[in-house]
C-alpha cells in the first residue's frame, strides 16, 4: 500500500517534470564524475588515473570528461553529469568564473561538488583541494633569482582564466620583491600565456627576445609546458640553458631539461596525493561524513573549506627525488 502511494507519487513528480530528489543517494557505491579543463595537457592525464585508482579503492567509480578548454563544452559536460544523477562532480574548471549556474544546478539536484587543483569562483562548491599555488609561484622565482641575481627578467604567466595563475603571480612577485626595489633586476615584460599553451608560450618568448635584442637574462614561467615553448625561442637564439628559467608539474619533459641544464627550476606536486585525497573527499562528503581540511579559501561567494597540499621546488640537485618517490623511473629520466 505504501509502495503503491510512494511509486505514485514518483510518476506524478515524473509527469509533471518536477525535480525529484537525487536517484544518486548511493553512499556504498558512490559515482564521481571528474570534469578536466584539459587532457591534452600531461599532467592531468595523471590525476585522471591516479584519481581513478583512489575512487576504485574506496567503491566508487568515475566518469571522466575532458573540455579541452572549451568553457561551454564544460558547462554541457557537467549539466550531462548532472542529468546522469552522479553522486559527486569534481571539476578542474578551464574559466574558474564562469561555472557559477551549473554548480548551482549540481547542489540543486543534490550533487556534491569539488574544486580541484584551480579554485573555482563565485560559486557554491563544497570543498577545495590543491597545492598551495602562491608557494609554487614564490618556489618558481626564488630559484630563477638564485641562479640569475640580476639582469632582465620576463614574467610568463599562466592562462588568464585560471585561478591559479593569479595565484601563481602573486607568489612570482613577492619572491621578486626586493631585488626589484634594489634595481637588481627589471621586468622587461609580462603575458599571460592562453589555454596555457605551450605554442602560445613560444610567440610570445620570440617576440620578448625580438623586441629586448635577446637582452633577456631569466624567465619566470608558470609551468613546464610553457616553459618548453619558451625554451623552444631561446634555442633558436642559441640561449636554452643560458636563459634561467622555471617551469611546473614535473612533466616528463620538463625533468629531461631539469637534466640537460636548460631548465633552471620545475615544482613537484604529488599527483597521486591530490587525487588520492580528492577521491576520499568526495566520498567522504558523499557519505556525509567530516572530511579534515586545512585553509580556507575566499572564492567571493563564500569560504571554501580547503586542503591545501605542500609542493616541492625541484632542480639539477634534488632531481632523483622524482625517481624516489615513483613518479618516474630512472630509464624514463635518463634513458638508462
Ligand atoms: C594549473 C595547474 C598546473 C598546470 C596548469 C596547466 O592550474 O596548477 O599544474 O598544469 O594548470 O594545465
Amino acid at each position: 500500500m505504501k509502495l503503491t502511494r510512494i511509486m505514485a507519487g514518483a510518476l506524478v513528480a515524473l509527469a509533471l517534470g518536477l525535480n525529484v530528489a537525487p536517484a544518486n543517494a548511493s553512499p556504498d557505491k558512490p559515482v564521481i564524475g571528474f570534469s578536466i579543463d584539459d587532457l591534452r595537457v600531461e599532467r592531468w592525464t595523471r590525476d585522471r588515473d591516479f584519481f581513478i585508482e583512489a575512487a576504485g579503492k574506496l567503491g566508487a567509480t568515475v566518469n571522466v570528461q575532458s573540455a579541452n578548454a572549451s568553457e561551454e563544452r564544460q558547462a554541457s559536460q557537467i549539466e550531462n553529469l548532472i542529468s546522469k544523477k552522479v553522486d559527486a562532480i569534481v571539476i578542474v574548471p578551464f574559466n574558474s568564473k564562469a561555472l557559477t549556474n551549473v554548480i548551482a544546478e549540481a547542489k540543486k539536484a543534490g550533487i556534491k561538488v569539488i574544486s580541484y587543483d584551480r579554485l573555482i569562483l563565485n560559486a557554491d562548491v563544497d570543498a577545495y583541494i590543491s597545492f598551495d599555488n602562491e608557494r609554487v609561484g614564490y618556489m618558481q622565482a626564488e630559484a630563477v633569482l638564485k641562479a640569475k641575481p640580476t639582469g632582465n627578467y620576463y614574467l610568463l604567466g599562466g592562462s588568464p582564466t585560471d585561478n591559479n595563475a593569479k595565484m601563481l603571480r602573486a607568489g612570482q612577485e613577492k619572491a621578486l620583491q626586493a631585488a626589484k626595489d634594489k634595481g637588481d633586476i627589471k621586468i622587461v615584460g609580462e603575458q599571460w600565456v592562453k589555454e596555457w599553451s605551450n605554442t602560445e608560450a613560444l610567440s610570445i618568448i620570440e617576440n620578448a627576445l625580438t623586441a629586448n635584442k635577446n637582452n633577456i637574462d631569466a624567465i619566470v614561467a608558470s609551468n613546464d609546458g610553457t616553459a618548453g615553448g619558451a625554451i623552444q625561442a631561446l634555442a633558436a637564439q642559441g640561449l636554452a640553458g643560458k636563459v634561467a628559467i622555471s617551469g611546473q608539474d614535473c612533466d616528463l619533459a620538463g625533468v629531461k631539461r631539469i637534466v640537460d641544464g636548460t631548465q633552471t627550476v620545475t615544482v613537484y606536486k604529488p599527483l597521486k596525493l591530490i587525487a588520492t585525497e580528492a577521491a576520499k573527499l568526495a566520498v567522504q562528503l558523499v557519505r556525509g561524513e567530516t572530511p579534515s581540511f586545512n585553509s580556507k579559501l575566499d572564492n567571493g561567494l563564500k569560504q571554501v573549506n580547503s586542503q591545501l597540499l605542500t609542493p616541492i621546488a625541484v632542480t639539477k640537485e634534488n632531481v632523483d627525488l622524482v625517481i624516489k618517490d615513483g613518479f618516474y623511473t630512472h630509464e624514463q629520466v635518463y634513458g638508462k
